[in-house]
């Protein structure tokens, strides 16, 4: 019975083309339960929504009177979708957007808003319906905590400052009233905030000293009350370059809860020419996967500087932007970001959500870029239609990782994935005890030609089966389109134990998430 259930699910996946007829390698894995690392807090999930291209307009608000189905002008269907992913938390309203954006512009009645140009994405008219009420009541309706993201580069500390009180003040000043006026009787809970983004290029082309004298000034001026202070996050540096968390996080102390990072997968590596979305070759999905390893190392990079300038890891470290970035879909805005999500999308998300955990001591947030629309995007919508990408997919597998606590991982015996000279680990893995007291397992595949066959240990415990999803598909660009809107989605997985072991076939180019049985 044991074995044909597993054979189950290996038929129904070669019967879309998944698993080939030949045989797969094989992996030995041990989970050391007695050996709890630290939390992998929940909002390593977090999300990024900024005002571009139809990532907010269109792609979620579509206003109160719109015939797409919304609440207080957010649709229906994308808010839906959004809870289903518990969402911990959303960063808004850039990006580039951020060191823009007038947040006064943003307030009081939406007819009365100050119509704008959003010069970084697509030269548009930002009409500024949303502003921040409007934000707060879609991360209310989706459960989220909001990261909001301040203007350093084009605005002033008086500003900053004033936007902080507005948000967060429980007096009778004349902005807390002001707040009150327009609908908001107590104070906004601010979980996090930026002063300013990418402030070595989008942000104000500044050196890392330049914006450390000017953190240091607006910091001065951000006055919450003690019970409703957000923590602050200093926008860092990217990539492999780690001058901008070593100069942060030395003039910083005691100022900062965070330094954030970005790093965005490209496949070609070359801004010019980044590749296409789908219709790739495999040595595109190759090159898209190690680029996107290479996340591993630039944590690395940045810890040992923390670790050296912060010791007592009080600083953290969040990777508020990353995500694979392509050439935009033909005959789009070129400014509006936008591109199709593939398997390939779902496996990065998957590759970096392993990261992500091993490095769940620093790494304590994480916004993909983006949320709707946008980059690699959990949803893409076209006026009242909606598809759920495999990004979401992925998203919506890890959910129990939120919060729990990481476990240690062995793996050997795992044949690398080769092709033309390049070579990454064969299978990634990552285990957590989750907060129902199961303990997760979540795999990738990357070879996408050949299955890979694990053989699970829990150290000091037994394992009788497991149970969860996969998300695989014949092709390496397998995508979900309005016409065929599950052509993509997570298939049920189950495999009991035989004679005390526990083998599990992961097809090729897959993730599975599964809960082990005791
Ligand atoms: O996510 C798109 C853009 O990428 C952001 O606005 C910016 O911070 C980064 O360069």
């Amino acid at each position: 019975m044991n074995m044909i259930k597993h054979s189950i699910v290996a038929l129904s996946l070669a019967a879309i083309g998944a698993i080939p007829a030949f045989a797969a390698s094989q992996v030995n894995l041990t989970i050391d339960a007695a050996k709890p690392g630290p939390v992998i807090n929940k909002n390593v999930y977090g999300q990024f929504a900024e005002h571009l291209g139809t990532g907010i307009y269109e792609g979620m608000w579509v206003g109160p009177d719109s015939k797409i189905p919304n609440t207080k002008g957010w649709r229906n269907d994308v808010v839906g979708a959004l809870k289903q992913l518990h969402v911990p938390l959303v960063r808004w309203p850039g990006g580039c957007f951020a060191d823009e954006y007038h947040w006064k512009d943003g307030i009081g009645p939406r007819g009365k808003r100050p119509v704008k140009v959003n010069t970084n994405w697509g030269g548009v008219e930002e009409s500024n319906a949303v502003g921040t009420h409007e934000f707060f009541d879609l991360a209310d309706m989706i459960g989220a905590d909001v990261y909001v993201n301040g203007n350093l580069g084009s605005g002033s500390v008086q500003e900053m400052s004033e936007w902080v009180e507005y948000l967060t003040s429980d007096s009778k000043s004349t902005l807390a009233n002001l707040r009150r006026k327009n609908g908001h009787d107590k104070p906004f809970k601010v979980a996090y905030f930026a002063i300013g983004n990418e402030a070595w290029g989008c942000g104000g082309n500044m050196s890392p000293d330049h914006y450390a004298d000017l953190y240091r000034n607006y910091q001065s001026f951000l006055k919450a009350p003690q019970a409703n202070r957000p923590k602050m996050i200093a926008s860092g540096g990217n990539d492999f370059n780690t001058q901008w968390t070593d100069v942060l996080s030395t003039r910083l102390k005691g100022m900062t809860d965070a330094i954030s990072l970005h790093y965005y997968t490209i496949p070609t590596g070359k801004w010019a020419v980044k590749g296409a979305a789908t219709g790739f070759p495999e040595s595109e999905w190759m090159a898209t996967l190690a680029n996107t390893l290479k996340m591993d190392g630039i944590l690395k990079k940045n810890e040992e500087v923390l670790d050296k300038n912060d010791p007592e890891k009080k600083i953290g470290l969040f990777v508020d932007e990353w995500g694979t970035w392509y050439d935009v879909e033909k005959g789009t805005n070129a400014g509006f970001l936008f591109q199709q999500n593939t398997l390939r999308d779902a496996v990065v998300a998957a590759l970096n959500f392993n990261i992500f955990h091993n490095h769940a001591e620093r790494v304590k947030m994480t916004n993909i870029a983006q949320m709707v629309n946008v980059l690699q995007a959990m949803i893409v919508t076209d006026k009242d239609k909606m598809v759920l990408t495999p990004t979401y997919y992925t998203y919506q597998m890890y959910v129990p990782f939120q919060d729990a606590t990481s476990l240690p991982v062995a793996l050997s015996d795992a044949a690398p994935y080769a092709l033309g000279g390049t070579s990454i680990p064969g299978v990634s893995a990552s285990a957590a005890r989750a907060k129902d007291g199961k303990v997760y397992l979540a795999l990738v595949n990357t070879n996408p030609g050949e299955p890979a066959e694990i053989a699970v240990n829990l150290a000091g415990a037994k394992v009788s089966g497991a149970s969860g999803h996969v998300l695989t598909a014949a092709a390496m660009d397998a995508h979900n389109t309005f016409k065929a809107p599950q052509a993509i989605k997570p298939a049920p997985y189950s495999a009991k134990a035989v004679n005390g072991k526990l083998n599990l076939t992961l097809p090729a180019k897959s993730v599975v998430v599964v809960a082990l049985e005791g």
